[in-house]
């Protein structure tokens, strides 16, 4: 496998009171003026786009950050035209050359952190560190494909064979590609996608989510001013009915997406229903994501990590812990310290250096997760809901919580918020735990707590799980070290952040020449 030298983006010592202060500073400056966004076709903010959607905090919704346009169906049809003219300019632009911009973009990105992290923290209410954590993300894809670009698409490969032919293997650019994120991510994903399309040479018309338009504007402005040509990245904005107008559209050579099961499915029958060429659709989902404690396993490293896992983002990852496997010897102990660990947790406004656990998304969110609280105490136990702090009922929270139920077919769908659940296993029952949850279908990411190797052994053996984390919290990859990606209901994979990622973008060309 090829290792590359590089180092992952460094960030900011948050820790230090005098650099957090400085950024709050920064932050707190900057939102002083609204965002204003749109769609950029061309090289251009649009102006024309009438339909304006004014964008709330989730911290607060009498927060304005700022102003919206939508794209109208012309935006979408102007920048297609203009990304397909686009294409075969970036794609013969040189592998060195594309990955030089992508690098001077992940320095701009560092250059203005601070704008990132604003409307991360206030768009998607990110807390302080999680909004660095995602910059930094975005930076390392930013660098890693530009790395990637390099080895694999600056020379051919010369293939050697008893034809007595001088024969080579290329990779190259699709054309022009589409890259649909979602909003829990709304910079590190939307930023590795769309840098992994122009890295491989594409064209690319990016749509954002609809809850996270803001950060989708912040960065593609930053990749043009880095030197992404005008005709090679558009921003699309607006939400699923744009989606579907994109992916319906003949023209585009590609999908890459991330989002919900629902969407996928989607997105594939739309391809599939399309009468032109049969393009790759990279599609990463989500999981129903265990972490699982053996009696071997040290009760402060579960629970330390089973928090951090779950509540994380507001529990807002697709990496989460969603439902915690105890092995019952160890569960009275687990259990109670995991309630006093959660009672330890800070809700509040995601600006705040003190807090743990920021709003979810919006609305639709929030009814869905109360709902959820509602009937776990029906089937199950609760064991800890912290009460909603009063300076958050302005903006749509969920307090964390902890409930512990009989068995995991009562988390039929994603909870994609901070609710976890407990679930005991009687020792010897592993295999039962593993093959229960390789039956959801789901194979994102299985955290494992255990100090015996032969358990680890068996279940990274066993478990379909695109990651598998063993002794540690289970979010959080790391690019280029470890690439991320499920399997099965999860993702189709290659990973991103990873060796094998870059080729799914490209389209391969042999030639063979007599000599
Ligand atoms: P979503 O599926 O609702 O939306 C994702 C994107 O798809 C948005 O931009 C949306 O506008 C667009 N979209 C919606 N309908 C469309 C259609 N018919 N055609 C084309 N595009 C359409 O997902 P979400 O709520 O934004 O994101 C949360 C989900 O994403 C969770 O399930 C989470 O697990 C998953 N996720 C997965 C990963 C991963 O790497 N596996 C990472 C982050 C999030
Ligand atoms: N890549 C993100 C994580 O690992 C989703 O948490």
């Amino acid at each position: 496998i090829f290792l590359p030298e590089r180092k992952n983006s460094a960030g900011l010592a948050l820790v230090q009171a005098s650099v957090r202060d400085g950024l709050q500073a920064d932050i707190a400056k900057i939102l002083k003026t609204p965002f204003s966004a749109g769609p950029i076709v061309n090289g251009t903010v649009t102006a024309g786009g009438d339909a304006a959607a004014i964008s709330l905090s989730p911290h607060d919704h009498r927060d304005r950050i700022g102003t919206v346009r939508l794209a109208k169906p012309q935006h979408l049809e102007d920048a297609i035209f203009s990304a397909m003219n686009g294409a075969p300019r970036w794609e013969r632009t040189d592998a060195a050359e594309r990955a030089r911009i992508l690098e001077a973009a992940a320095d701009l990105f560092e250059r203005d952190r601070a704008v990132l992290m604003a409307a991360l923290i206030r768009e998607a209410g990110k807390t302080l560190e999680a909004a660095q954590s995602e910059v930094r993300e975005a930076v390392d894809y930013l660098r890693y494909y530009a790395i990637e670009a390099r080895r694999l698409f600056s020379d051919p490969i010369v293939l050697k064979g008893p034809t007595g032919e001088e024969n080579t293997l290329s990779l190259r650019g699709r054309g022009v590609f589409a890259c649909i994120s979602p909003w829990n991510f709304p910079i590190a994903i939307f930023t590795g996608q769309v840098a992994a399309a122009l890295a491989a040479g594409n064209a690319v018309i990016a749509k954002p989510a609809e809850q996270t338009p803001i950060a989708g504007f912040l960065v593609v402005k930053l990749l043009q001013e880095a030197g992404v040509p005008r005709d090679a990245l558009h921003l699309v904005t607006g939400g699923g009915k744009l989606g579907e107008a994109i992916v319906k559209d003949a023209r585009i050579q590609g999908v890459a997406f991330t989002g919900s099961n629902e969407t996928a499915w989607a997105i594939q029958r739309a391809l599939a229903d399309r009468r032109g060429a049969i393009v790759p659709f990279i599609a990463e989902t989500g999981g129903i994501n265990a972490m699982i404690a053996d009696s071997s396993a040290l009760p402060e490293q579960v629970v330390r990590d089973a928090v951090r896992s779950a509540f994380d983002s507001a529990g807002q990852r697709c990496s989460a812990a969603r439902v915690l496997f105890v092995q019952d010897d160890n569960a009275p102990r687990i259990r109670s310290m995991l309630a006093g660990a959660i009672e330890a947790l800070d809700v509040g406004d995601p600006l705040d250096y003190a807090t743990d656990i920021g709003p979810v998304i919006d609305e639709t969110a929030q009814d869905a997760l109360e709902s959820h609280k509602v009937r776990m105490q029906r089937e199950g136990r609760e064991i800890i809901d912290l009460a909603m702090p009063e300076a958050c009922r302005a903006g749509t929270y969920v307090t964390p919580s902890l409930y512990e139920i009989d068995r995991l077919s009562k988390l039929d769908h994603e909870v994609f918020g901070p609710i976890l659940h407990m679930i005991r296993y009687e020792r010897g029952h592993l295999d039962k735990v593993v093959a229960a949850l390789n039956v959801t279908g789901h194979g994102l990411t299985l955290g494992l707590h255990s100090r015996i190797e032969s358990v680890a052994d068996y279940v990274a053996e066993n478990a379909r799980v695109g990651n598998l984390y063993v002794n540690r919290n289970q979010i959080g990859a790391v690019v280029g070290v470890q690439p991320f990606g499920g399997e099965g209901l999860s993702g189709t994979g290659p990973k991103a952040g990873g060796p094998n990622y870059l080729a799914r973008f490209a389209t391969e060309r042999v030639r063979a020449t007599d000599i």
